[in-house]
């Protein structure tokens, strides 16, 4: 197996404290890694690095782990640009927009969604997102959500059925019945396909004994539960998430601080979706307390065509740094092992021995630049499972 040594690397973020400076990001200064295969074997400062088959000059840039996108929505059709027009002129948002993208998705071709699919993960990886989770949810029907979730599987292992995302139409008299199809055939349908079940538990959507019934359906079927839980109001949803062990609570921002506490005692991780509040000028989630109460957050895109149509981790990174009370560090590990945190998974959001070799060549010093120069293309560089793709 060929060898690849990247050196001078002015800051190198490895997520292992024990690698590094002693911080959270395990920070080596003037380093290097190697690569063999599709993993990191080794990594130091570039001085001792062992002799390898090829060499890459980093030229005095930092080097990331690849971001882990723990929560979007690719899985779609259409696009919402009036919407997005009308919030800015005023009007709230509200879960009802779903509707518009449930009917354009279930008109298109499985060619379209693919199609639109793919040039959102390019886009994407040219911004340094190495590790996606995606969502069906504009689908509703047994036949649609199954179609969504197939689709995703072809591009990724974290695929998350959200069968339960808001009351399909033909349902709109009879949402319990619309939780028993969720809860049944489309279930049954879905979970071969998928590792994940979530449910946006929300005023307009599913309240706590709905989202309850799905998850604890959805785990029956072997289907990991996460949550969308208090985006737009206070409600039950991180509460419910902590009792059922999910993964993740997605948005986070309107918080009691008995959420909080349930949150810091427990291994479910916040996951905060900055571009949703840039996107429908909504209150920001508040990073800060939650980080001080010991919850781990992370940080992600909510990627999709209404509330968040941003496939940008160095944006949200930018914008959890400048209203969320994080610092740049924090949004940095938030983005990449937080969000390997959110899918239970140890072998991507860091660069130690052993992990897979996603990693990203910033065209800049250090990682803080990913804040302190928002909007910058930084990404320079991008490897994935050991082979460079950008
Ligand atoms: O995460 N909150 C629910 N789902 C998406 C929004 C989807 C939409 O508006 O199409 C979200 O923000
Ligand atoms: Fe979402």
């Amino acid at each position: 197996m060929s060898s690849t040594v990247i050196s001078n690397i002015a800051t190198l973020v490895t997520n292992d404290p024990s690698l590094g400076d002693g911080s959270p990001l395990g920070l080596v200064r003037d380093a290097a890694v190697v690569i063999e295969g599709d993993r990191v074997v080794w990594t130091g400062e570039s001085g001792r690095a062992p002799a390898t088959d090829d060499r890459v000059d980093a030229g005095g840039r930092a080097v990331l782990p690849g971001f882990v996108d723990s929560h979007s929505h690719l899985v779609f059709a259409g696009d919402r640009t009036e919407e997005f027009n009308a919030r800015m002129s005023g009007r709230p948002y509200g879960a009802g927009g779903i509707r518009t993208t449930v009917a354009a998705t279930r008109a298109a071709t499985e060619a379209e969604l693919e199609e639109n699919l793919t040039r959102l993960l390019a886009e994407a990886l040219r911004q340094g997102t190495t590790t996606f989770e995606t969502k069906s949810g504009y689908g509703l029907t047994v036949e649609d959500e199954a179609r969504a979730l197939r689709l995703a599987a072809r591009h990724t292992d974290e695929v998350t059925y959200l069968g339960a995302h808001v009351v399909a139409p033909e349902y709109a008299g009879d949402p319990a019945a619309y939780v028993d199809l969720v809860t049944g055939e489309m279930l049954d349908a879905c979970a071969p396909h998928a590792r994940w079940i979530d449910v946006f538990c929300e005023r307009g959507a599913f309240d706590g004994d709905q989202a309850r019934a799905v998850l604890t359906a959805g785990r029956a079927r072997g289907l990991h539960p996460r949550v969308h839980a208090n985006q737009l109001s206070h409600g039950p949803g991180v509460r419910l998430a902590v009792e059922l062990d999910a993964a993740s609570a997605d948005h986070c921002t309107h918080l009691t601080d008995a959420d909080v506490d349930a949150l810091a005692n427990s291994s479910t991780v916040a996951t905060l979706l900055p571009g949703a509040e840039f996107s429908t000028r909504a209150e920001w989630p508040d990073a800060r307390r939650l980080l001080d109460a010991g919850v781990t957050v992370a940080l992600s895109t909510d990627c999709n065509p209404g509330s968040s149509f941003t496939s940008s981790v160095p944006f949200c990174v930018a914008l959890a740094v400048r209203d969320m009370g994080m610092t740049p560090d924090e949004a940095v590990w938030s983005a990449t092992a937080g969000g390997a945190a959110a899918l239970r998974r140890t072998d991507v959001g860091r660069l130690a021995p052993g992990a897979r070799a996603d990693l990203l060549l910033l065209d800049a010093p250090s990682h803080v630049h990913l804040a302190y120069r928002p909007g910058v293309p930084l990404v320079a560089g991008v490897w994935r499972r050991g082979v460079r793709v950008v």
